[in-house]
């Protein structure tokens, strides 16, 4: 039987009483659904999950994501990507650096991101307490409290998303080694548009989906007026009422909801402070389908 622990702030809750490791009843899963979609970072204590039963408790929530070309997943397992700064005869066994600015998966891509499963082996400690942290922001908390009057104007306008805008970021800002854009790379990833708004689909609530990290204009707008609204709606989402840090445990799982959410790595550790995550991304390819959610939540 699973209990559900919310922290009581504007994210987040703590699932007791779950095995993600063997096969999850349908109705557990249905509990976890319904709560990702109400706390929208969910964290399970005490499961330990390597690659195999990662994979497998992830792909319950849709298709898992491949990255063409990422070198750091665990071998033998592609869906799984290990993010860590440990070194193993000087060389890193995972991505340093995922995350370290505010930004929502996949935004960027024709199939949104929806789930991000992350199953935590080593969390840095400071001073007897965790660091490393994960910042979140509810972006559907924000657009519920958006004026009637800036609904009106966003209804029916969508907006670009292009992962250059993040990939020149990281260069420019961060120091990532990695290389411009090829002209190959940009085609196979052209800027993509979502709805400025859109209706989460397990709460029915609406969203404001765009993000600092990939959301580059409102389209159809002037670029005074496009630059001013996006503005307007980062600043609003990012106001600290909305915001929420999610602390890692060693041995948890934890689960994001991208649709309803912002997130941002902290990069407050150093190299001597080993930090290890393995990850699977979950494309949002069946969430959006209302026979799924209906099947899934009944159970
Ligand atoms: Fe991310």
């Amino acid at each position: 039987m699973l209990s559900i622990e919310p922290t009581g702030q504007v994210l987040g809750a703590t699932i007791h009483g779950a095995d993600l490791r063997g096969d999850l009843p349908r109705h557990e899963f249905a509990t976890i659904l319904r709560a990702l979609g109400e706390y929208g970072v969910l964290r399970f204590p005490e499961q330990w999950l390597e690659a195999d039963a990662l994979r497998r408790f992830s792909a319950r929530f849709g298709a898992i994501q491949v990255l063409k070309g990422i070198r750091h997943h665990e071998p033998g397992v592609p869906e799984v990507t290990v993010l860590s700064n440990v070194r193993v005869n000087g060389d890193l066994i995972g991505a340093p650096d995922a995350g370290q600015s505010w930004h929502t998966d996949m935004t960027y891509s024709q199939t949104k991101g929806f789930v991000n499963v992350l199953s935590a082996f080593k969390v840095p400690m400071r001073d007897g307490k965790p660091i490393g942290s994960t910042e979140f922001t509810n972006t559907q908390a924000a657009a519920a409290d958006l004026p009637a009057d800036v609904i009106t104007r966003l209804d029916g306008l969508t907006a670009t998303h292009d992962i250059e805008m993040f990939w020149e970021y990281m260069r420019r800002e961060k120091g990532s080694l990695r290389p411009p854009m090829s002209p190959e790379m940009r085609a196979q990833r052209p800027p993509v548009h979502h709805p400025v708004l859109m209706t989460h689909p397990i709460t029915g609530r609406r969203v404001i989906y765009v993000n600092p990290g990939f959301t580059t204009a409102i389209d159809g707008l002037p670029p005074a007026e496009s630059a001013d609204l996006l503005a307007y709606l980062l600043d609003h989402v990012m106001q600290p009422k909305y915001r929420y840090v999610h602390e890692w445990a060693v041995g948890d799982l934890a689960l994001w909801d991208n649709l309803g959410s912002w997130h941002y790595a902290r990069p407050d550790y150093g190299p001597d402070e080993p930090r290890l995550m393995k990850r699977c991304q979950v494309m949002a390819d069946r969430i959006f389908d209302p026979a799924f959610v209906r099947a899934a939540l009944a159970a």
